[in-house]
């Protein structure tokens, strides 16, 4: 079983409008209500891709339970944390006539430190059933930025492999724990090590000076150039095929998502980098939030260059 840790998931509503007029009602064309979140994402790329998952983190009051009931009814495993705060409801404002969409983020709720403890106890019962543990996103107001050092340093414990995408110091801090895989984007990459270039060939040593430190696996992840994956051993760059981006959302969730999806079903580390490019590259073409379709990743895997570095 593959679990995903969510801190801070939010109860998305997308709505469509023509356009945006102030003093005068506009009118919603379409709505749609789903569950947010990068950890939760990772969880429904999993299922979309045929694995199985459960998703951890706090969820509370009922768009809370929305989220969680709208989770299950797509097939993915939930054992949230109960809080007292209310789940977050993030707006996402679709305007047809420009394309453009204005997105309005609600910091979520205060997590008190009970909570935190009935979290940590809930991640100390995991089993051996555990393959994988993915941590991803931005943490709610009342969490320490060092909680993912101590979720990592929690699981290491128990034997439980953690794969972390985050930023900034929650990145830092985790890096210390050394999780197994990190997977930064160029940008948070080049938050962390302070290198400026883009260039693979300067990304190479930083990414190997990471791995002495502990971690297993780095993969960056550079939007339309790819991923580079890098392990003590081996390193390769996944290139995908030109497409047409729609939406860029979602597009680094459905590449870890991959990338742990083919791990856990014992492909090697080339063969899933090539499915964790597929999967992103498959989630830009997707318009909106939604995240990418197994149909588009099958087909996208044979499209992809993978150069050995
Ligand atoms: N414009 C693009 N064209 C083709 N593939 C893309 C494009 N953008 C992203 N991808 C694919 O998706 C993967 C992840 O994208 P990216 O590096 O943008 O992640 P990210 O910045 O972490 O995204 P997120 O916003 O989801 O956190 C890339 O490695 C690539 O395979
Ligand atoms: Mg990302």
């Amino acid at each position: 079983m593959i679990y995903t840790i969510t801190l801070n998931p939010a109860l998305d509503r997308t709505m469509e409008v023509d356009g945006l007029v102030v003093d005068d009602a506009n009118r919603i064309l379409r709505e749609a209500r789903y569950a947010g979140g990068k950890g939760i994402d990772c969880s429904r790329v999993i299922e979309e891709l045929g694995g199985k998952s459960t998703a951890l983190g706090f969820i509370g009051g009922y768009d809370g339970l929305e989220l969680e009931g709208r989770l299950i009814n797509e097939g993915v495993l939930c054992d949230f944390t109960r809080i007292g705060g209310e789940t977050r409801t993030n707006i996402i404002l679709s305007k047809r006539r420009d394309k453009t969409q204005i997105m309005l983020n609600a910091a979520g709720p205060r997590i008190t430190p009970a909570e935190i403890g009935l979290f940590f106890q809930r991640i100390r019962s995991l089993g051996r059933d555990a393959a994988f543990v993915v941590v991803s996103g931005s943490v709610p107001p009342g969490v320490n930025h060092n909680i993912y050092a101590q979720i990592i340093t929690t699981l290491k414990g128990k034997g439980i492999r953690v794969a972390l995408d985050a930023d900034e110091e929650l990145l830092r801090h985790a890096c210390k724990a050394q999780p197994f895989i990190i997977k930064p984007n160029i940008h948070e990459f080049q938050r962390l090590t302070g290198v400026k270039s883009m260039e693979i060939d300067d990304l190479l040593p930083r990414a190997r000076h990471i791995l002495e430190g502990g971690i297993e696996i780095v993969i960056i992840s550079m939007g339309a150039k790819g991923l580079l994956g890098v392990t003590k051993d081996e390193a390769y760059w996944a290139i995908p095929p030109q497409v047409q981006v729609v939406s860029q959302v979602g597009a680094g969730d459905s590449a870890l998502a991959g990338f742990i999806y083919a791990l856990t079903k014992k492909k090697s580390f080339r063969e899933s980098l090539i499915l964790a490019a597929a999967a992103g590259t498959a989630a830009v073409m997707i318009p909106g939030t939604a995240l990418c379709k197994k149909k588009d990743v099958e087909r996208i895997k044979k499209e992809i260059t993978i150069e050995k570095r």
